[in-house]
């Protein structure tokens, strides 16, 4: 007879006392992201770890500058993200390609004759931060100082380093609030704190956008780019194939983010209501880990998954989310992928692993998939 089907929704008991549900496979994953049953809102989500007596993440959620667009549900997601949609269009990201192609040369140059370069400290890092930072006005020296900061809140910390760092980021951002309304510039923090639409944002609003898009636009593009070039690296057919066929390249972006995702585990919701999912009813006020991995190495949807192939059809994968989250920066991320790999590729005829890849770390995180260092011979 037929193989009974996979279980997709499990759940779990974790050491804290917390219960969660993991959702896997491509089916289910999809559904979770997309129906509005399973919600984000922050104050909720407080509202659950009160009365189920859940201390440990209390920290996280009470505070203002997490209430952001990713963690509210609709009216009011909708009314957030109207007010930064515009910027991030695919039309007005393309605009940003000559500054982006800019800074990569800049940083290539800056690190050309070196025997090993680590691709981390010198490219995938510093471009996306420095690109997301210009367009909201974040000025460059203090850049490095709210790496920590951002830091704190994708990778596993104990939760006093979570308050510190939101302490410290939300006094940084609500003075660069008051700066820019005092003198306005020609950025989006600038932007959204002059609006006087009826939708206008309040400052604590400003700030909570601030963080999200400072934090989600460069901790995650760091890992495409590292991703992406460890996977280039450890297929050097595949790297000689894409170097001599550039129009492959758009796919091979879509390749390296079904393939490694930088938010690979898990992306967060609780159930409003009692939602049936892949065969399991999981009753209200339950927390859900949808497990984003598991459904872009789903067999069923993308046929031997653990092959990296930069020619196979690789959209449709959930690395940006789906639905009403679906990642706002999308555009500005695939445009920067594709910038740095294309420099990549016309400068380089070979690039090999300084390192065993055995050797290599990845960062600690439930978050993120990605690298702390990658030394690349070139
Ligand atoms: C949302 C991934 C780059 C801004 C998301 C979500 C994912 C994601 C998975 C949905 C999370 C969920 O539904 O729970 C990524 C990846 C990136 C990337 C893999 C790079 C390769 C960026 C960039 C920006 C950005 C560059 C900033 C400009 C956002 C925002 C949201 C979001 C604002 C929330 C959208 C909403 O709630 O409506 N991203 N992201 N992301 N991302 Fe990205």
């Amino acid at each position: 007879g037929a193989a009974p089907a996979a279980r997709t929704v499990h759940p779990l008991e974790m050491a804290n006392g917390t219960r969660l549900w993991l959702v896997t496979g491509y089916g289910p994953v999809r559904q979770a992201l997309s129906d509005p049953r399973f919600a984000k809102d922050s104050w909720e989500i407080m509202r659950i770890l009160r009365d189920r007596r859940i201390q440990a993440h209390q920290e996280i959620f009470s505070q203002a500058l997490s209430h952001h667009m990713l963690n509210t549900d609709p009216p009011e997601h909708h009314r957030l993200r109207h007010m930064v949609n515009k910027g991030f269009t695919l039309r007005r990201v393309q605009r940003l390609r000559p500054r982006i192609e800019q800074i990569t040369d800049q940083l290539l140059d800056a690190v050309q004759g070196q025997d090993s370069v680590d691709l981390i400290e010198a490219l995938a890092f510093p471009l996306p931060i420095t690109v997301i930072c210009e367009l909201l006005g974040v000025p460059e020296e203090d850049r490095r100082t709210f790496r920590s900061w951002t830091n704190a809140f994708v990778l596993a910390v104990e939760p006093e380093v979570f308050r510190d760092a939101s302490v410290a980021m939300n006094a940084y951002i609500r003075e660069l609030v008051a700066a820019k309304r005092a003198a306005p510039g020609d950025d989006m923090i600038s932007a959204l704190a002059t609006e006087d639409s009826e939708s206008a944002l309040d400052d604590e609003e400003i700030a909570a956008m601030a963080v999200l898009l400072l934090a989600a636009g460069h901790e995650t593009t760091v890992n495409l780019i590292g991703n992406g070039a460890l996977a280039l690296v450890t297929h050097p057919g595949q790297f000689a194939a894409l170097r001599a066929d550039r129009s492959l390249l758009p796919g091979a972006i879509e390749e390296f983010l079904r393939f490694e995702s930088p938010v690979n585990q898990a992306t967060m919701r609780f159930t409003k209501e009692p939602v049936e999912i892949g065969g399991v009813l999981i009753p209200e006020d339950e927390f859900v880990m949808v497990n984003v991995d598991s459904a872009n190495h789903d067999p069923e949807r993308f046929p031997q998954p653990g092959r990296l192939d930069l020619k196979r059809d690789a959209r449709g994968h959930v690395s940006f989310g789906h639905g009403i989250h679906f990642c706002l920066g999308a555009p500005l991320a695939r445009l920067e992928a594709e910038v740095v790999f294309t420099k990549l590729l016309d400068c380089f005829e070979t690039i090999e692993l300084a390192t065993p890849v055995a050797q290599l770390e990845w960062r600690s995180s439930t978050l993120m998939r990605g690298l702390e260092s990658l030394p690349l011979r070139m």
